[in-house]
């Protein structure tokens, strides 16, 4: 089983610039890449900043911080990942963004490297059957924030490899990240669970049967959630929230997934939770 040195990253945004922090800070070569230049620039500077904020908050020395920087290839060319063992997509949560992804990645990776997606919801099965190494891709599902989340769920689709999947695992166990195995199947482990319960979250507040804040304190302050649901809704995005939503309801055929009728009004109003500036919250720096 040879090991994976070199890892590629698909996508500067929120998950794929956490991943590259947490990816150089193991000690990869990591290759991180976004089609608009802005974005990039915008990814990897907050890399730098968040391993200078770790410096002053004493969690790593200078020189570790130095050494993870020094790691970091930023490109807008694709073909710059060629070299990489494993490469990680964390583009757009839009399925067919993702085909043609997996079809480039396909067709320009060395033949032995291995294509992981973060997807949240996307089936897996499908994002390797756009590739002729359907055994060699997998889910590789990050959770936000990814430097501090301790868990990665690995998602191994009908024809992923068991080879694949342990080189997979042991990648992010050498990120310092728990690896849950979980089937291919409409939201996974995580999802299944947590989706349905911000749903239920959100009927509770359209039924009138307790306020935003109460809802929030209530699972707080009951079952020890770091954050309320409503909060963490929008802490995740509340479009996002909506879409895994209509993928358990129309992959599970199951009514009890259906998405609540407020958070589809909220999505349509625009308010997608603290990146729009307002969701259940307003949070007036946007
Ligand atoms: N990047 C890096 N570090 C961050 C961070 C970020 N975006 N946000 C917070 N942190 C760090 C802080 O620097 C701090 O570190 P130190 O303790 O070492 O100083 C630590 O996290 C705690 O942060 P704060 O004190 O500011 O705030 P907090 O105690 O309220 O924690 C939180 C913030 C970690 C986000 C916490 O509220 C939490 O765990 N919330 C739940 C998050 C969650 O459930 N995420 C999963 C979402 S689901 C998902 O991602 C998958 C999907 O498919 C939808």
């Amino acid at each position: 089983m040879s090991e994976i040195k070199s890892i590629g990253i698909v996508g500067a945004g929120q998950m794929g610039r956490g991943i590259a922090q947490v990816a150089a800070q193991t000690g990869y070569n990591v290759f991180l890449y976004d089609l608009n230049q802005e974005s990039l620039d915008f990814g990897h500077n907050f890399i730098k900043k968040q391993l200078d904020r770790g410096v002053s908050k004493e969690k790593w020395t200078q020189q570790d911080a130095d050494a993870a920087w020094a790691k970091m290839t930023a490109t807008l060319k694709l073909e710059d990942l060629s070299t990489a063992d494993l490469i990680v997509e964390a583009a757009t949560e839009n399925k067919q963004i993702k085909f043609e992804i997996f079809k480039k990645l396909d067709q320009m990776a060395k033949p032995e490297a291995i294509l992981a997606s973060n997807t949240s919801s996307i089936s897996i099965t499908e994002i390797a059957a756009q590739t002729n190494r359907p055994t060699q891709v997998c889910g590789m599902h990050f959770m936000n924030p990814v430097p501090v989340m301790k868990l990665v769920e690995g998602i191994s689709g009908l024809e992923t490899s068991k080879e694949v999947f342990d080189r997979v695992a042991a990648c992010a166990e050498k990120m310092g990240k728990v690896f849950v195995r979980a089937k291919d199947m409409p939201g996974f482990a995580v999802n299944r669970i947590l989706m349905p319960m911000i749903n239920e979250a959100v009927y509770t507040l359209h039924e009138g049967i307790a306020s935003v804040e109460d809802i929030d304190t209530a699972m707080k302050l009951g079952t020890n959630q770091p954050m309320g649901p409503l909060t963490l809704a929008d802490f995740i995005g509340l479009d996002t929230c909506l879409a895994i939503m209509e993928v358990l309801f129309e992959g599970l055929s199951d009514t009890k997934y259906r998405p609540c009728p407020l958070l589809k009004q909220y999505v349509s109003a625009g308010r997608l939770g603290r990146k729009s500036g307002k969701g259940f919250y307003d949070y007036g720096d946007k």
